[in-house]
């Protein structure tokens, strides 16, 4: 088989690539682990920056996200028992939209099959070779047989855990990561949500945030220990240390109900440089992961696709290497600072085991610092709305 670009991985960042190269007549073939159902079956993030939404239409898959999708123009900032409102929209004239990663992925594969794209599902031992040299390509096991698919490029869209970035230890790959000494216990309830907007809470017990993914499904997080077991955690006592960790006004108005989903993720940042090693571009968690708190994992994935799609759009169209050469250095600049923003919003929601009297004060300083200084929140407003690409 040959292809012009062969995606590893059919997560966001590889559906949104493949999509829009696709649109511009360039070929592809994406390989994915897991069947379409375990894709589909993943609940994670929820809220797109503009820049992402945007591509979704240029991608032509963002007609259900545009109906369905829910604008926000600001969310609150909750401590010392009080709320504050982050305006999103009279700082900086952009909102974000909350529409889950699960939808935004159902579109892109609808897309896909729409428009005759190929995916191969269950494809095993996916392995990138040569790419090195001119001549790239990836091997894959279906069915008890080897494949070969030759291609001008690999995109590693395969996530954290996949074979693209394994792929290139030892060649020069460098990695940098920070990991916290806690995790986010998440539940989905098919319950109306607590507020119209997001509240990131900074609670003596913990982190914890509301959210929602339509306005009959509310989508809640707390701060717990990394040992915590999900099974420890009954509905009930879910719900009781939510309503804990809010402002007495807002735990009364929380509608309880049974969960659809429950789940603890580790909070980790992370880096992988360079994100091109010759004919291989990694893309995505595949290249860094960001802790939850502001959002941004998926809508990094996306500022990658962004550069990586111009680079190689301009490659097929004017035979111009520039795009693809400038891939890395873009796109590590844009990633690093999401980092820096999701690092330091998680330093100042969440309570840290080790922070001592001292931490105590500064972050109490830093939030009562936010909720006076119009400068300060700007800040605060324009990273979460997403930096321009
Ligand atoms: P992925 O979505 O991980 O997609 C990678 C794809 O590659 C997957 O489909 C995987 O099955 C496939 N793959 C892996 N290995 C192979 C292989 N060997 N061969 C072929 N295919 C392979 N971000 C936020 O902004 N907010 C959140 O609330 C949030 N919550 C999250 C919760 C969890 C539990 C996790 C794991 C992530 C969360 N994120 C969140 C991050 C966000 O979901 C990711 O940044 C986003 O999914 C990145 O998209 P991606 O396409 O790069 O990677
Ligand atoms: C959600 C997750 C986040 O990390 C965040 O900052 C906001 C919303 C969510 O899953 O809805």
């Amino acid at each position: 088989m040959r292809t012009q670009v062969a995606i590893i991985g059919s997560g966001p960042s590889g559906l949104l690539l493949g999509q829009l190269l696709a649109d511009a007549g360039v070929d592809t073939i994406i390989l994915e682990r897991a069947t379409k159902d375990y894709v589909l079956g993943r609940i994670r993030a929820g809220v797109l920056e503009e820049g992402m939404a945007d591509m979704l239409d240029e991608a032509g898959a963002g007609a259900r996200m545009r109906r369905e999708g829910l604008p926000h123009d600001g969310f609150d900032l909750t401590f010392s028992g009080r709320h504050h409102r982050i305006d999103l929209h009279a700082l900086t004239g952009k909102r974000v939209v909350v529409y889950g990663q699960t939808e935004v992925t159902r579109d892109l594969m609808d897309r896909r099959e729409a428009t005759g794209g190929v995916t191969i599902y269950e494809a095993q031992n996916v392995q990138p070779h040569d790419f090195d040299g001119a001549s790239p390509y990836v091997t894959y096991d279906k069915d008890g047989v080897t494949h070969r698919i030759d291609c001008d490029f690999i995109a590693g869209c395969d996530g954290f855990h996949g074979p693209s970035r394994k792929a290139v230890e030892g060649k020069g790959l460098q990695t940098f990561e920070r990991v916290y000494p806690f995790g986010w216990l998440g539940i989905v309830a098919e319950v109306p949500p607590v507020s119209h907007e997001l509240i990131y809470c900074n609670h003596p017990r913990g982190f914890a945030l509301c959210s929602m993914r339509s306005n009959t499904r509310s989508r809640y997080y707390v701060q717990c220990a990394l040992d915590e077991k999900v099974e420890e955690w009954s509905d009930d006592r879910f719900w009781d240390e939510i309503r804990r960790r809010l402002p007495a006004e807002t735990a009364e108005a929380v509608t309880t109900g049974p969960s659809i989903e429950k789940s603890i993720a580790p909070l980790r940042s992370f880096v992988a440089e360079p994100m091109r090693f010759g004919r291989l571009f990694l893309v995505g968690d595949a290249a860094h992961i960001v802790p939850p708190t502001g959002a941004k994992g998926l809508n990094l994935a996306a500022s990658d696709v962004r550069y990586l799609f111009d680079g190689l759009r301009d490659y097929y169209a004017d035979k111009s290497d520039s795009g693809i050469n400038a891939y890395s250095e873009r796109a590590l600049r844009r990633v690093w600072k999401a980092e820096r923003f999701s690092w330091w919003m998680t330093n100042t929601m969440h309570r840290f085991p080790d922070a001592g009297p001292f931490g105590q004060r500064m972050q109490e300083a830093e939030l009562d610092y936010l909720s006076g200084s119009i400068a300060a929140q700007t800040s605060l407003a324009e990273n979460y709305v997403g930096l321009p690409y």
